[in-house]
């Protein structure tokens, strides 16, 4: 996509419109907590919600107990949103304001959870840097929990093409050195009723 500033696009959403007023938003952030929950993820457990934006699954994994997390965005004002429905919490989280292609971790991560951020990456090569940072995150034993649309679900969101994946192009998309724990479909309810189809994949990184 020549000449499209990726993040500008997100900049202007997250400034223009309610956080509770986008296609994705959720207000339990099912199934993330289910996958959490089946790879073992306990409080002291370090996640990083990668294109986390505005979510509130920051805020649950908070209440839960949760002490070391991160949450990672192209977008200054989606993570500025989130912060501000936190308040005083927000000083508990990890802000990471990056493009995750061009991300270099300064740290190791237990679990990867990224909803709906991956398949914006259209191009092999943004995929390829996605997995590269990835794989320098997530230390073998580590999980990554990864929801896009499903193959019938929408072709764009936010107005932009998204890739759309199964279990085996998911698998595929990641390439070696991540084994299969679960594939599951999910009807996602945007705001305003209509039904999206997403599929979460989890995986186990090996050596
Ligand atoms: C559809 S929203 C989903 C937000 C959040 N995961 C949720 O479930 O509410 C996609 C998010 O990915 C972020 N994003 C898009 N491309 C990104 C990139 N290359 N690096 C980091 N974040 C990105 C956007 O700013 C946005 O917050």
């Amino acid at each position: 996509m020549t000449g499209f500033d990726s993040k500008t696009h997100w900049q202007d959403v997250y400034a223009n419109k309610a956080t509770t007023a986008v296609s994705w938003y959720q207000e339990t952030p099912a199934p993330s907590l289910d996958l959490l929950q089946l790879v073992g993820a306990k409080p002291d457990t370090s996640i990083v919600d990668v294109g986390g934006g505005a979510s509130i699954l920051t805020d649950t994994l908070l209440a839960l107990g949760y002490r070391d997390l991160s949450v990672l965005d192209i977008s200054r004002a989606g993570l500025e949103a989130a912060q501000a429905r936190l308040g005083a919490a927000a000083a508990k989280v990890d802000w990471i304001v990056v493009d995750v292609t061009q991300w270099r971790p300064q740290r190791s991560y237990d679990i990867w959870h990224d909803r709906a951020a991956f398949h914006f990456l259209v191009e092999e090569s943004s995929r390829a840097a996605y997995v590269e940072r990835l794989r320098s995150a997530l230390p073998v034993g580590g999980h990554v929990v990864i929801g896009t649309f499903a193959p019938d679900g929408p072709e764009k969101c936010s107005g932009l093409t998204v890739q759309r994946y199964d279990a085996q192009s998911l698998s595929a998309a990641l390439g070696a050195g991540f084994r299969p724990i679960d594939g599951r479909l999910y009807d996602h309810v945007t705001p305003w009723g209509a039904t999206q189809h997403f599929h979460f994949g989890t995986f186990c990184r090996e050596a």
